[in-house]
């Protein structure tokens, strides 16, 4: 059985216009262990159906359809409990933007061990306490002890977001979702995270959906590539033959357009 299953996935905003589909029937599946990346231009839909998968999208907000199996469980009939107990465990999400996510009058640490508290009741307060120092290390903060004292406003945007990357794998879910992690930051964290992410994916065996527009870091990255366009995807296979034999214009587009020296040093490789 696939990790996840999306079937004919379509996503209708109630305040959009009546044949305007922000997902318009997407289909594919995650095998346990793949990195798959999905990319596309900007308002295709890539946002809309994470959060479909996290179940983050607000039934009041737009019409859905479809089917998405989690570990063979369908997150559309999931009470919003059930939602609860599994996001965190099985899987979390990883937003562009740390600075919202985090609340500023709460510690770093305490943050970092929030799914703890939710998922893992029987720890105690030191055990806690080691596993978000862990988790925070893994993520690159080599002075843990003292970032999990730190507020939100202490630190920088590239800290910040490894501190938000700590929190999505305190708990070892089976699935990361990561929209967007790596865009705003330099090169150098930038490159960090990636080699975090190949180390969960490598010794953790955590399956990783990363959303992104920068084609070459899901080279770097993704065993697997779907593009998306309007709403639709028009490309889904290994990244290696989507890289090699572009089908669709539009992936041809793309790939051109990665800057000419990058992709030089990537064939280099
Ligand atoms: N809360 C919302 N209310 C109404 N429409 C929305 C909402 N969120 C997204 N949309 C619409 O859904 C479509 C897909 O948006 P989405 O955020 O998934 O794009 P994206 O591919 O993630 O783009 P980007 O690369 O810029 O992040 C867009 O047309 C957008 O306008
Ligand atoms: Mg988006």
């Amino acid at each position: 059985m696939s990790l996840l299953e999306v079937n004919d996935l379509k996503v209708r905003f109630h305040d959009a216009a009546p044949d305007h589909y922000a997902v318009g029937g997407v289909s594919f599946s995650m095998e346990k262990g793949d990195i798959l990346g999905l990319v596309g231009e900007s308002g295709t839909g890539k946002t809309v159906t994470a959060m479909c998968i996290s179940g983050l999208l607000p039934r009041e907000k737009a019409d859905r359809s479809g089917s998405i199996l989690l570990d063979g469980t369908e997150i559309f009939d999931c009470t919003e409990e059930e939602l609860n107990r599994m996001l965190g465990s099985d899987m979390t999400v990883v937003f562009q933007e740390p600075m919202t996510s985090f609340n500023p009058v709460y510690r770093i640490g305490r943050q970092v061990e929030e799914g703890l508290y939710v998922h893992e009741k029987n720890l105690s307060k030191a055990q806690r306490k080691e596993r978000a120092l862990e988790a925070m290390r893994r993520a690159g903060l080599s002075d843990a002890e003292e970032i999990y004292r730190k507020y939100p406003h202490e630190l920088s945007g590239g800290m910040l977001q490894r501190a938000m990357i700590a929190a999505a794998i305190v708990t070892n879910p089976k699935l990361l979702i990561a929209d967007e992690i790596t865009t705003a930051l330099d090169v150098t964290i930038q490159a960090q995270i990636i080699d975090l992410l190949l180390d969960l994916n490598h010794n953790d065996g955590m399956t990783i959906l990363f959303i992104s527009h920068d084609l070459r870091v899901v080279r770097r990255l993704c065993s697997h590539v779907i593009v998306m366009q309007k709403g639709k995807i028009v490309e889904n296979g290994r990244t290696e033959n989507v890289f090699a034999h572009p089908q669709h214009t539009y992936t041809r587009h793309l790939i051109e357009a990665i800057p000419h020296r990058a992709k030089r040093l990537n064939e280099d490789e």
